[in-house]
Parts: structure tokens; C-alpha cells; sequence
């Protein structure tokens, strides 16, 4: 599998993450990914409202994406502190000290099921929106905030989409076999 390094446009083989560390990994997980959700959400959020704003009455389906995009964020942006406040210092340990020393590599398997547990669910919310706009796509009368909204969502699917492999595929084998 092949996905885009968005910063230099060219496609990074997956076997280029397998060659890094779990540090560098999580190093690049947090700069390309993190950030990007961390600049993607509330920039989403505001286009939500503008276009709630920009109408008289808000279609059902407009009101059903609002509540999903809402939940899907909460649970994305807690999934994401939990990987920094948590899961990734306990790589950083076992990556310096394994789990000859901490002992902490037994845990390992549990979060890593959690984690892709909730990473199951921001996809199936993903999918959701999809489903509900027809893949994201705008309609003829739809205003220019409309369109932004729908096309910073169906963006939003695809990196998210991106982000969760790398950590499935890629970061979470890596760190058990540190564990
Ligand atoms: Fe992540
Ligand atoms: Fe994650």
C-alpha cells in the first residue's frame, strides 16, 4: 500500500515507515496527523456553523451530519490525548527500556486493542457522513461555505483514514513486539 506524503506530494511506501523506529513513527504520527486534526476540527466546526447561519430553516440531513461530525470529534480528539498523554510515553518507555525492566509491556495488547477499537468507531462515523451527502458531494445551489464544509470533510475521511493504517499496520505490531 501506497499513501501521500501531502507536505512533498510524492506517495511514501509503507515499507518506509517499516524501516523507522516506534519514535520516529510517533515522531511523524503526531506532526503529520495530529496536527492536521488539531487545524482540521475546529476550522470544520466553524464551517458547520457558518452555514447553519447562512439559512432559514436546516434540512434534517444538514442537522444528522452536524450531530455526528460533533460526536466524532469529541471521541477523536479524546482518542487522540489518550495516544499522547498515554499510550505513546508507555512506546517511549518500552522502547528505551523494554519489558525486561517496566514490566509495563503487558498492558501493550490491551491498549492496543482499545485503541483500534475506537479507531473502528471514528470510521464507521466517517462512513456515516459519507453515506449521508452522497460521498461528500455538494449540491448544485450549495453556497461556498457548503462546499468548503463537504469538501474539508471528505478530506478529513481520507487522511483520517491514512492515519488510522499507519498506526493499526504499522506502529501498533512494532510496539508489541517491544512489549
Ligand atoms: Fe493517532
Ligand atoms: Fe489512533
Amino acid at each position: 500500500m501506497k499513501t501521500i506524503n501531502r507536505q512533498s506530494g510524492k506517495s511514501t511506501p509503507a515499507a518506509d515507515w517499516a524501516n523507522k523506529d516506534s519514535l520516529e513513527l510517533i515522531e511523524h504520527i503526531i506532526k503529520r496527523y495530529h496536527d492536521y486534526l488539531r487545524r482540521e476540527l475546529p476550522r470544520i466546526s466553524h464551517l458547520f456553523q457558518e452555514v447553519a447561519e447562512g439559512r432559514l430553516e436546516q434540512p434534517p440531513e444538514f442537522l444528522k451530519l452536524k450531530e455526528i461530525y460533533e460526536s466524532f470529534r469529541t471521541a477523536i480528539e479524546e482518542h487522540r490525548e489518550k495516544e499522547e498523554q498515554v499510550f505513546y510515553p508507555l512506546c517511549h518507555r518500552l522502547e528505551a527500556n523494554g519489558n525486561k525492566i517496566s514490566g509495563e509491556g503487558d498492558d501493550v495488547q490491551g491498549w492496543t486493542d482499545e485503541l483500534m477499537q475506537e479507531h473502528g468507531e471514528v470510521e464507521d462515523a466517517l462512513a456515516w457522513m459519507s453515506d449521508l451527502t452522497h460521498c461528500f458531494k455538494a449540491p448544485a445551489d450549495a453556497s461556498d461555505s457548503l462546499r468548503e464544509l463537504l469538501a474539508g470533510l471528505a478530506a478529513l475521511k481520507r487522511d483520517t483514514h491514512e492515519h488510522i493504517y499507519v498506526e493499526n499496520e504499522v506502529l501498533f505490531p512494532k510496539v508489541i513486539l517491544l512489549g
